[in-house]
């Protein structure tokens, strides 16, 4: 299999900048919570939390993948829970990818009742080919074609969440 490159780590760093920047100005003067999905969210919101320029208190969530397989079976479970409160707080919610959706929409209406004054969701790239859930990301980095991707956060059989840039595998061409 051969590697395409969708985007590079410089594609990612000009992004980041113009995101933060929408970010910075919607959550002005405000207390936010940022709430990063393990593990795939992982490297984008280090990302993204050291562009913000408001007081921003991290926590974390864990929901569990789908492993080897590339596509979510809908159901999602929560490994690990917040340690802050968020009642009365603007939260954040930060993921690497909407594919289908479930992911989200599970995780946001866990998070609406702990009574949050606001919930709104980040992902640096989003499939909206691929939804079944009607759910809608506030912040998006990169709109994507129904692509598996790796790297940036997101893994392929657990592997290559560390690549700094934004790849998919394809097929070899051989001659016939
Ligand atoms: P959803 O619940 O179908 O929206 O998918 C959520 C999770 O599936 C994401 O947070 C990723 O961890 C994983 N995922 C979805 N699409 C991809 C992909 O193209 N590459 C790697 N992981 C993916
Ligand atoms: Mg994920």
């Amino acid at each position: 299999m051969k590697m395409r490159i969708l985007f590079t780590q410089d594609d990612i760093a000009t992004r980041l900048d113009s995101l933060a920047d929408e970010i910075n100005r919607n959550f002005q003067g405000k207390d936010l919570v940022v709430i990063p999905l393990l593990r795939g969210g992982f490297v984008f919101a280090s990302d993204l939390v050291r562009r913000l320029q408001m007081p921003v208190e991290i926590d974390f969530l864990t929901t569990s993948s789908y492993e080897d397989a590339q596509s979510s079976s809908g159901v999602v479970e929560m490994l690990s829970d917040l340690r802050c409160d968020i009642s009365g707080r603007d939260v954040l919610l930060v993921d690497d990818i909407i594919d289908s959706g479930h992911t989200l929409k599970v995780v946001r209406d866990y998070l609406a009742q702990r009574g949050p004054r606001s919930i709104r969701l980040c992902t640096m790239l989003d499939k909206p080919a691929r939804r079944t859930v009607a759910i809608q990301p506030d912040f998006v980095g990169f709109t994507i074609e129904d692509v598996f991707i790796v790297g940036y956060g997101l893994d392929y059989g657990r592997y290559y969440r560390n690549v700094p840039y934004i790849f998919t595998f394809e097929e070899e061409e051989h001659d016939s």
